[in-house]
């Protein structure tokens, strides 16, 4: 049994949430949901995007659930300021083809690597008299440890390559000492190739050569900006899932926003939720429910009867759900009948 903190947020984010807990209730796990707020409506109601409750309830649970908040103008970011509370230091942003979807390119598996608590999202902002500033912090640790990260899970997940991305050209000092780190820690893993691009130049090879890419690490905007790019590579941010990861804890979420123009269609694809949930349970090395449940997505995908609009479909986001729900079903039976044999 693991406690699981789920924050619906704002908009499609409580759409998607409400989506995938309906499909994880097929898996053979069990799931204690603590509901935690955060966002636009959290604020109106409380006068705060991300309550110390909601930071409370995170850290004492095994795993969260965040589907997807408003930013508040003027306000702190909720999910900014979560990731920085809980110091989860990396954003793992997979970028895979999936059969059956309409896009750009086939075949394309890379993963982005994005540093999650400081870069240019440090939070040290201000107005000036001529105008305003924002504060890009490049920290040694930091830096040492999202570098560490990418070789050590290039290394587990059996990936030949790691591409830092930086503007060290421009940016001298904090993505000079980003890279200077990246390339010393890239001795301690001599099977692993190291390489490293500008950012304007990755973005251009992103989508002219994509399968060039195969694990990039980067500071927090360049990844911020990169996984967006990289979702509209493999089908649209209806499709793109992400990790956030610290020592002591995981936090799954997908890489979009709470989406205003589709809020209250109910025509939201699920999939990059249901993709998160589908990492949250590797981190919980329910390595079998994951599998399944990302079998169960992909089978729904690659017949593309029941997909929502995004993916060319009519279905609404709920009936995309209980089509992997059903698949996933599916899936349980034919394990039993296989055991009883
Ligand atoms: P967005 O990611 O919410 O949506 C951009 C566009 O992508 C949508 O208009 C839609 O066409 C498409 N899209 C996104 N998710 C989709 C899904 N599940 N299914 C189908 N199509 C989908 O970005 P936007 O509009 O720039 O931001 C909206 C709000 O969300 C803003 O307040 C922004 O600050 C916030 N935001 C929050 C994030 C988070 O909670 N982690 C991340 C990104 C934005
Ligand atoms: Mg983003």
């Amino acid at each position: 049994m693991y406690d699981i903190t789920v924050i619906p947020g704002d908009g499609i984010g409580l759409e998607v949430m409400d989506a995938t807990l309906h499909v994880l209730e097929a898996l053979n796990i069990e799931l204690n949901y603590i509901k935690a707020y955060a966002g636009n409506e959290c604020f109106k109601r409380t006068g705060t995007t991300i309550p110390n409750d909601t930071i409370k309830l995170t850290r004492e649970s095994d795993a969260t659930l965040f589907g997807a908040v408003t930013t508040v103008p003027g306000q702190n970011s909720a999910i900014i300021t979560l990731r920085k509370a809980m110091d989860l230091y990396v954003n793992i942003r997979p970028v895979k083809s999936r059969e059956g979807v309409r896009s750009l390119f086939k075949d394309i598996d890379f993963v982005i690597l994005r540093e999650n608590t400081e870069g240019l999202y440090s939070g040290v902002e201000e107005y000036t008299e001529a105008g305003a500033t924002a504060l890009r912090v490049v920290t040694k640790k930091s830096s040492q440890r999202i570098c560490k990260f990418a070789f050590e899970y290039a290394k587990k997940t059996k990936r030949h390559k790691v591409t830092a991305i930086h503007k060290a050209n421009i940016l001298k000092k904090t993505d000079g000492l980003f890279k200077d780190i990246f390339y010393d820690m890239a001795q301690q893993y001599p099977d692993i190739k190291a390489e490293d691009k500008y950012v304007d130049a990755a973005a251009l090879f992103l989508i002219t050569n994509p399968k060039e890419f195969d694990c990039i690490v980067t500071t927090n905007l360049f990844g911020d900006i990169l996984s967006d790019e990289g979702a509209g590579l493999v089908g649209g941010l209806g499709l793109a899932p992400s990790a956030n990861i610290g020592n002591d804890h995981g936090l799954f979420e997908p890489v979009h926003g709470s989406a205003p123009a589709l809020t209250g269609m109910g025509i939201a694809n699920p999939s990059a939720m249901i993709l998160s949930a589908v990492m949250m349970l590797n981190y919980l090395k329910e390595f079998q429910e994951a599998n399944k449940l990302e079998k169960s997505l992909e089978a729904v995908l690659r017949e593309g009867k029941v997909v929502t609009p995004d993916l060319g479909g009519k279905s609404k986001t709920i009936e995309m759900a209980l089509e992997v729900k059903r698949k996933l079903s599916k899936i349980n039976l034919k394990k039993i009948i296989k055991n009883d044999d």
